[in-house]
């Protein structure tokens, strides 16, 4: 990953970044095709990133982008649907019809069912003659937006049919969506199978909490400056805790969602590639596989957990219903599509250990929900008390622990709380917190997660990218809880009322340990 410093505007405006399948070192113009074009991630995220970057100037030209998906249907309904999708989601609405007009030109749909081996000679056909109309070197983007179910079957058609194939400095590249896997053994076996077809540099594993500015901004803040890494340990810090909170509900994917629960979708994945961030060692270098070298170290050092732990260091629970935005909203077996004897989880924590040197004795609290009283995403890192207290008596009582609070959303910022003076001749503390603001320090809107990962994947930069073995090690860790759970049915299972900050278990927990939630 290559990184500018503020004060070199002109390698900013540039779209050169690292490489390292040894193609390029730049954006090359390419086919971006993308599997599951009807699909709402199509229309929310990746159509509106492309059209930003496109209006940054950060696709190259001629660069083609080509949805596929089984319905026939002309390029320029496509076009209007995705026109319609960029009015809807996009950051940056199109502002006038040039801009548009540029994107729509390079728009193209072919009409293809990625589980059928026999339409991807039509497919690798109707590419080609896309590709010869635009005047695209056939370097070829494939993102895997379908069913985890075809992922392996899309592959192995992509290669069979030779689009997978590199050749005359060419290059083909595969970007998976998530959910990779729904445990352990599927997971290695989805690796597994995708390694039979493409090698490792060629897959990218999206996560794309990984593509968020102040997710980004977490090794710069570590590795870029000097203060933070010395009391970056076990000897300063008393305790961790990571949230992602949201407000929202089931929001109409009752299939996908009760199948996976909050411990599938979002702690095995986002949250658990936050901690790796937040507790990883200095990588050798700032490439690729340095990076994920570390990653993976800290996912291996995370203890275990055994089933008779499984009630004391997690909690899971679901939404009841309750006052969420104002609304009236129902409780998670009320929603529509959701059995009324579901006991997947809405809510998870977990206590962990991190097993290494830097982090022995220190724990992580994770935890995430839906339904919840705010969305928020962030990093909370607790220090320790000052090993002799000066300030005694009502002084001492207004005295908090430091916390330096990494916001990942809303609000991007870090802030740091420490103890300050009251003006006045009593010796009076107060808690005040220093604070730095994304919006205001640098007053522009960051963009989003997609656009730099769609753009990473372009130029061959797998950083920001989940490698097979981080995928498993995190698995190892989650699928033995999961696996209690299960056997447990409802027996530890929780309840919350919606817009609140969880259930009572959650509670429990982290007071066992002698500490508290914040409330974020
Ligand atoms: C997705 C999950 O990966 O992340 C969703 O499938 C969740 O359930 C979403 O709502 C949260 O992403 P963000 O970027 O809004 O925090």
């Amino acid at each position: 990953m290559t990184l500018a410093l503020r004060d070199a505007p002109a390698a900013e405006a540039n779209p050169f970044r690292g490489s390292q399948d040894g193609n390029s070192h730049k954006v090359d113009a390419c086919s971006i095709v993308i599997f599951g074009a009807s699909g709402d991630l199509t229309k929310r995220k990746l159509l509106p990133a492309l059209y930003n970057l496109s209006l940054d100037g950060f696709l190259p030209s001629p660069t083609s982008i080509v949805g596929v998906a089984r319905k026939p249907l002309p390029d320029d309904d496509f076009r209007a649907q995705m026109k319609e999708g960029i009015q809807q989601f996009s950051r940056r609405r199109p502002a006038n019809e040039a801009a548009w007009n540029e994107l729509a030109s390079r728009l193209h749909y072919i009409s293809a069912d990625f589980s059928d081996a026999g339409s991807y000679e039509k497919l690798r056909a109707d590419l080609e003659s896309v590709e010869k109309r635009n005047g695209t070197p056939p370097n070829r983007l494939f993102y895997l937006a379908i069913p985890p179910e075809f992922i392996a079957v899309a592959i192995s058609n992509l290669t069979k049919s030779g689009l997978l194939a590199r050749s005359n400095g060419n290059w083909s590249r595969v970007i998976v969506e998530k959910p990779f896997g729904i445990d352990l053994e599927s997971a290695r076996q989805l690796n597994r199978q995708l390694q039979q077809y493409a090698t490792e540099k060629q897959i990218y594993r999206i996560d794309h909490y990984l593509g968020k500015e102040t997710v980004q901004n977490l090794l710069v803040f570590r590795f870029a400056n000097g203060i933070f890494e010395p009391i970056w340990n076990q000897k300063y810090v008393d305790h961790v805790q990571i949230t992602v909170a949201e407000t929202v509900g089931v929001e109409g994917r009752a299939g996908y969602f009760d199948k996976a629960g909050v411990t599938r979708d979002i702690i095995q994945n986002h949250v658990l590639q936050l901690l790796s961030l937040v507790a990883m060692e200095p990588p050798v270098a700032f490439d690729a596989d340095a990076v994920r070298d570390e990653k993976v170290k800290v996912l291996r050092s995370l203890r275990p957990i055994r089933e008779s732990e499984v009630q004391i260091l997690t909690s899971r629970a679901q939404y009841a219903g309750g006052a969420s935005g104002g609304k009236t909203v129902p409780g998670y077996l009320q929603e529509p599509g959701i059995p009324p004897e579901s006991t997947t989880e809405t809510y998870a924590a977990i206590h962990c250990a991190v097993d290494n040197w830097r982090w022995s004795g220190v724990p992580f609290f994770l935890r995430s929900g839906k339904r919840l009283a705010r969305r928020a995403t962030e990093i909370a890192i607790q220090f320790k008390a000052p090993p002799h207290l000066l300030f005694r008596g009502p002084a001492q009582a207004r005295m908090e622990p430091n916390v330096l609070t990494l916001r990942i959303q809303p609000d991007e910022g870090i802030s740091i709380k420490f103890t300050s003076k009251v003006p006045g001749p009593a010796p009076v503390l107060q808690p005040v917190r220093m604070d730095f603001l994304y919006g205001t320090s640098f007053g522009v809107e960051p963009p989003e997660a997609y656009e730099r990962l769609l753009l990473d994947a372009a130029a061959g930069d797998s950083t920001l990218f989940t490698r097979a073995d981080e995928v498993e090690a995190a698995w190892s860790f989650i699928t033995p809880i999961l696996d209690t759970w299960k056997s447990l049915g409802i027996a530890d299972l929780d309840t919350y009322g919606s817009g609140t900050w969880g259930p009572r278990s959650a509670d429990d927990l982290i007071a066992r340990s002698g500490r508290a939630w914040r409330r974020v």
